[in-house]
């Protein structure tokens, strides 16, 4: 028999996970125009119990007000949650849950593939033998920067922030620095190869790769701007698979063309899927479209997250990973 309860899954999921959902509720799945217009958004809220948004559905106060409103709760598919405004949402007595955990090693994985990337000219070099710009093997061709034993600075020291520490120490050898709001418990540090130091500024100061790992929104909004940029060595690299508004974009792109510092490794942006025209005139940074979570794994346990929160809020339990 299927569900009464109404689900709107806003962007395709991948079909495991939809299968996964259409097990429990009633699902219909928004295919497109993308994101979906407001005018959906808002008949959605009057015939849905739950919806379950992505990063690129907006969602400011405005959003949560509908007359006769059956949504009751935002399963957002992702860990971010800054593109949804948290205490509208709950003002408006919306639920809210996202999807922590499951796509911890994916966005790893994508952080230290930008850093090798654009230490090592990986896709500088695919596209000069693309474009027929490589003659030949000499001694002194695009040479990069050596990864091993360099010092890796983190700043975000959460799930992800640990997980790009352990690769980078045990794959790598390199000793890692960390800023976080909180205190890490030094022994927990001590096992990633990791020491906490008191300010942003002082891990920028000693590193050599600098890779974002914090959460998005107000508080960290041009976390790394202008006067900070200045403070990394003129040597080393800046690894973006946060937020894109966690770096001031325009200062980031005069630090670039002036080589204040050597290059950057870019996952996300200010207002995706535009990217600043500064960056795409730039050969010293590697630029890859939000693709942080993008494998099929993680994009299928990122959907069964939400269906196994959507499963414990309609059974009346507090689902697992309610904001
Ligand atoms: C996340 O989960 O936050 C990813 O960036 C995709 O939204």
């Amino acid at each position: 028999m299927t569900s009464k309860i109404r689900v709107l899954i806003t962007t395709p999921w991948p079909q495991g996970a939809v299968d996964a959902m259409r097990e429990h509720f009633a699902v219909e799945v928004h295919e497109g125009p993308l994101p979906m217009p407001a005018e959906k958004w808002h008949a959605a809220l009057q015939d849905f119990d739950a919806i379950a948004p992505t990063v690129i559905d907006r969602l400011p106060p405005a959003a949560f007000q509908a007359e006769g409103r059956r949504t009751r709760i935002l399963g957002n598919f992702g860990v971010g949650y800054n593109h949804i405004d948290i205490d509208a949402a709950r003002a408006s007595g919306l639920a809210v849950t996202n999807t922590p955990g499951v796509l911890t090693d994916a966005t790893a994985d994508q952080a230290m593939g930008l850093l090798l990337a654009v230490a090592r000219g990986i896709s500088l070099g695919d596209w000069h033998i693309r474009d027929g710009q490589w003659t030949g093997w000499n001694p002194t061709d695009r040479l990069g920067t050596q990864v091993a034993g360099k010092t890796l600075g983190i700043i975000g020291f959460g799930r992800i922030g640990q997980a790009m520490a352990r690769r980078a120490h045990h794959g790598f050898g390199m000793p890692v620095v960390f800023f976080n709001r909180s205190r890490i418990d030094p022994a927990l540090a001590a096992s990633l190869g990791a020491q906490q130091l008191d300010t942003v500024e002082a891990v920028l100061e000693a590193s050599d790769f600098v890779s974002l790992h914090c959460p998005g929104g107000a508080e960290t909004r041009h976390l790394i701007n202008a006067e900070r940029l200045k403070r990394m060595k003129p040597t080393a690299f800046l690894i973006n698979t946060a937020r894109g508004d966690v770096v001031d974009e325009a200062a980031l792109v005069d630090a670039l063309q002036a080589w204040t510092i050597a290059g950057a490794g870019l996952d996300v942006f200010t207002e995706e899927p535009k990217v600043h025209p500064g960056l795409l005139a730039l050969t010293n940074c590697v630029l890859n479209p939000h693709l942080g979570s993008a494998t099929i794994e993680t994009r299928t346990a990122m959907g069964l997250k939400v269906v196994e929160n959507l499963v414990a809020f309609f059974d009346g339990k507090t689902p697992p990973d309610q904001l």
